[in-house]
């Protein structure tokens, strides 16, 4: 897939889903585990080069702790279950986010799978955990100054200059963002990333979101003309 090389998605509904089946949010979760696995490999199957999945926002700190800490061991669970799989189809682990607030024992499964997968060549999952735009655009311009200071970086710099700034720098940009579950919003994820992606807000929740859907709507993307701004 050419055309289509980065897709981001928003894996919003797993609490929903759960509650309408009488079950308590965090089954949805669990099952939204294995979803991430089942959208990974079709991505990876189908050519897509980086899929990246929000796992945990800076504000999703404000949920209950109990919700928090089942959050917290999702990637235990995900690489557990998946990491052999991974490895057999070449995928790379990544991570957006700031590692630091992450509990010690989750922050080392996450990094012991990004040091394993590192020279995979097959497509880049990365997982956005304790991530927000708005903090990492701060972050960027701290670093940025800070460089400025110490002489590393000229006082002006352009869009590419600051991009490089970003937890995205060595990522191609996100060509879709799909948001499951049917909020229209798009809660601080890659807010500098999406200027020009195309965005979709698809009903199913995350526990739902098949890999047939999914490539169905890897289909429309397709079909969408992309102008950037221009004329064509
Ligand atoms: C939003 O649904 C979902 C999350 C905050 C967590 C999503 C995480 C996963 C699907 C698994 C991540 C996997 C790994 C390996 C880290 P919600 O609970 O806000 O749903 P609701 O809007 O229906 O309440």
């Amino acid at each position: 897939m050419e055309q289509l090389q980065h897709v981001a998605i928003i894996m919003d509904g797993n609490g929903r889903w759960a509650k309408a089946k009488g079950l308590p949010r965090t089954q949805g979760h669990f099952v939204g585990v294995d979803n991430v696995r089942n959208i990974a490999i079709k991505a990876n199957d189908m050519g897509i080069k980086v899929l990246t999945v929000y796992a945990f926002s800076t504000e999703n700190w404000k949920r209950p702790l109990e919700e928090v800490s089942y959050l917290m061991k999702l990637p235990a669970i995900f690489f557990d279950k998946f990491m052999k799989e991974l490895m057999e189809k070449n995928i790379r682990i990544k991570m957006i986010g700031e590692m630091e607030q992450i509990p010690k024992d989750t922050a080392k499964i996450l990094q012991r799978a990004i040091d394993k997968t590192a020279n995979n060549t097959g497509m880049i999952l990365n997982f956005a955990m304790n991530y927000g735009s708005h903090r990492e655009m701060i972050l960027a311009i701290n670093h940025y100054a800070k460089d400025v200071l110490e002489n590393k970086a000229s006082l002006n710099i352009d869009e590419k200059g600051f991009e490089k700034y970003l937890m995205t720098s060595d990522l191609p940009p996100v060509d879709l963002m799909i948001r499951t579950s049917g909020e229209q919003r798009i809660s601080n994820f890659l807010l500098w990333q999406i200027a020009y992606t195309e965005l979709m807000f698809v009903d199913e929740p995350w526990p739902e979101f098949t890999p047939e859907k999914f490539e169905g709507y890897c289909h429309d993307f397709l079909k969408r003309d992309r102008r950037y701004g221009g004329l064509k």
